[in-house]
């Protein structure tokens, strides 16, 4: 029997994970795998964060708190905003699939950059909206582009700062020069998973103002910077309207008991956010230089991962190393034929991806 699947769902391509390491150690038959393919952290997480979750593990027969209420109050406290502006998610995928959900009738356009993080046009299509593809411009986000795709049935617009894969950023002056274009009904997504990881003043950061116009919704994550990836907690900072709306459809449990103590513990550890920042900043300049030595056009960066020119079929590099155990991402489904992107590892991981890359390509 063949069931028939909506055509708005038939039409969405799977997102493509980074494998992850259990499974290539299992296809290919090798041992200590090393991933650098999906912008996670290599150092882990806060001590306190094994301590916390140790200590709460005994009443995981119980539900969590709904609202996830202990890690609303520290993350508006740090932000210097009102619980009621935060929503927290199962990762900000979550909030990304809400805003969609609640924003989008049947035919609404969603604009965003292509190519651009997966889960933005996922969730726009499940939702029944339209999504609108602006080209990047020179591997960035192309913000002109996407003011002349406004329409009256623009209701969302996603942008990425740093951008996901390119590691491109928008200045302030940039991005309120685009706000000011924007209409007044139309929600302003600015996802900031990597923020923290931005060197770089010139930056737009909505730390400084989160609620500075009622349009603007920030996506922030505990995936990257905090190291916290497989307890799924990431949140928006929003107007409290918009705040109560995302409430009213979500899950009521959506973040798990471990997940919550777990995010508490490390907003908490501002020691080891700092290491984790600086080990970045080690490892992202390490690479950059590496790559650089061997020839390699390598695109500057403020994230955790830099996008690379092997100047050849990225794909069969990316096959090549898979073998080997390194597992980087090929940019080929993004339209980038020849880049390969790299995230950062320790420093005997990003050794190891330079050797084998070495290898694979003879050089
Ligand atoms: C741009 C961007 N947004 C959001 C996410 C998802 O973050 P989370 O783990 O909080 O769902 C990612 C993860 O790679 C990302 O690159």
């Amino acid at each position: 029997m063949k069931f028939k699947v909506s055509d708005r769902i038939a039409a969405i391509k799977p997102y493509e994970a980074g494998k992850p390491l259990k499974a290539i150690e299992r296809e290919y038959n090798i041992k200590k795998a090393v991933k650098l393919a999906s912008n996670e952290n290599p150092i882990g997480f806060s001590p306190k964060v094994t301590d916390a979750v140790l200590a709460h593990i005994n009443e995981m027969n119980r539900y969590p708190e709904p609202g996830a209420h202990d890690l609303n109050r520290a993350i508006a406290g740090k932000l210097n905003v009102n619980p009621g502006n935060i929503v927290i998610g199962n990762g900000s995928d979550d909030i990304i699939a809400l805003l969609a959900h609640a924003y989008l009738n049947p035919g609404d356009e969603a604009l965003m950059p292509l190519p651009s993080f997966l889960m933005y046009e996922i969730s726009v299509r499940t939702a029944k909206g339209a999504p609108v593809m602006v080209p990047l411009d020179d591997f960035t986000t192309n913000l002109d582009g996407l003011l002349e795709k406004i329409t009256p049935a623009t209701r969302l617009i996603f942008i990425t700062n740093p951008f996901n894969p390119t590691g491109a950023v928008i200045t302030h002056d940039a991005f309120h020069r685009f706000v000011s274009k924007v209409p007044d009904d139309v929600i302003i997504v600015v996802d900031e998973a990597y923020i923290e990881f931005v060197r770089d003043d010139s930056v737009y950061n909505s730390m400084t103002d989160p609620l500075a116009d009622r349009r603007v919704v920030t996506l922030r994550t505990f995936s990257k910077a905090y190291g916290l990836a497989g307890f799924r907690v990431g949140y928006g900072i929003m107007d409290p309207e918009i705040a109560e709306i995302l409430n009213r459809i979500r899950q009521p449990f959506n973040v798990n008991g471990l997940a919550q103590v777990a995010a508490l513990a490390a907003i908490q550890d501002q020691d080891f956010l700092n290491k984790s920042i600086r080990t970045t900043h080690q490892a992202v300049d390490y690479l950059t230089g590496e790559l650089e030595k061997m020839g390699f056009f390598v695109l500057p960066t403020q994230a955790n991962f830099m996008m690379f020119d092997v100047r050849t079929d990225a794909k069969q590099v990316f096959e090549k190393m898979l073998e080997q155990g390194v597992i980087v991402r090929s940019m080929q489904s993004y339209g980038f034929h020849t880049f390969l992107r790299v995230n950062t590892g320790t420093m005997d991981e990003n050794q190891r991806f330079l050797s084998v890359l070495k290898r694979t390509l003879n050089l």
